[in-house]
């Protein structure tokens, strides 16, 4: 079956959608993006993805092409002509094609590019990486310092995950002045007896929308949140460590820089982060 994409108020063939060669997206990276996921044919925390997208595009001096409702009727339109019952839906918004190459902002007037695609997943939220963990080795972090802002400026997370490849494992965390910031598509999360640590937000690391409702659902649950950040060390003296995102959900990591985190078998706290998480996600689903 091919791919139905949806590109400025059309729903095209992949293979016929197409975009200038002079899109700032293409020769800036002046854009910004969210990554729903579908389960049962849902969108999962659509809300909050709304929310971040309208403040992205704000802080990028962008205008939002769309109101929630009609973001909403085109992730349910694609979602249901590509026939996605578990996956995930990539938007993209970026400042459109002024004609030419320039590093100055085009005239407001210029339209933005607005592309939507669908990623079919089966099996999405049954990932093997579920009972085994992760394995995560640390990098340097050298992203610029708004990581708040979800833009399409992914080369260096790009790396990240190479580099994690080259060394056998499943990602790399970011480290800054001695302390994590992020994963390279995730937020980054240690537990210590009946606590959740996690980095506060700011503008040093995406404001995770799996993130928040992680935490909201942990508080819920009795358990203790402290954000604040963590090291490396603190990570492997850990009892269990996790990764949060759209398309991971909460996912336990089980090693960091090749030590074992507490008995490096996924743990208890974090197994029911996860199947809290998707209960009430799916629940939630619109
Ligand atoms: N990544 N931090 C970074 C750097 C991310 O790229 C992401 C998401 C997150 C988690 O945010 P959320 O819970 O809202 O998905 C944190 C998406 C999934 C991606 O780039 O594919």
């Amino acid at each position: 079956m091919t791919r139905t994409v949806y590109l400025n108020g059309d729903y095209l063939p992949e293979h016929e959608a197409k975009v200038s060669v002079f899109d700032r997206g293409f020769l800036m990276a002046d854009g910004v993006y969210e990554v729903t996921s579908v389960l049962d044919g849902k969108l999962i925390d659509f809300a909050g993805h709304c929310v971040r997208l309208a403040r992205s595009l704000g802080e990028l001096e962008m205008k939002n092409p769309h109101t929630d409702a009609e973001w909403l009727a085109i992730h349910r339109e694609l979602v249901a002509r590509n026939g996605v019952t578990e996956g995930m839906v990539y938007l993209q918004v970026t400042r459109g094609n002024p004609g030419d190459r320039d590093f100055a902002y085009p005239t407001p007037e210029t339209e933005p590019t607005v592309v939507l695609f669908t990623q079919s997943k089966p099996g999405l939220a049954d990932n093997p990486l579920a009972k085994t963990g992760m394995k995560v080795i640390s990098i340097p972090d050298l992203r610029w310092a708004r990581r708040d802002i979800k833009t399409v400026q992914l080369l260096y997370p790009s790396m990240g995950k190479m580099a994690a490849k080259k060394a056998g494992v499943d990602d790399s965390w970011f480290v800054e002045d001695g302390v994590v910031t992020e994963g390279t598509s995730n937020n980054a999360y240690i537990v210590k007896g009946n606590r959740i640590i996690t980095r506060q937000l700011s503008h040093d690391i995406l404001h995770g929308i799996t993130r928040a409702a992680v935490l909201r659902f942990a508080t819920e649950a009795q358990m203790e949140v402290e954000e604040r950040p963590f090291t490396i060390a603190e990570a492997q003296a850990a009892d269990e460590a996790f990764i949060s995102s759209a398309s991971a959900f909460v996912m336990p990591v089980v090693e960091v820089d090749g030590k074992s985190v507490g008995t490096g078998k996924p743990g208890h706290i974090v197994a029911r982060l996860r199947e809290i998480y998707l209960d009430e996600m799916r629940r939630a689903a619109v």
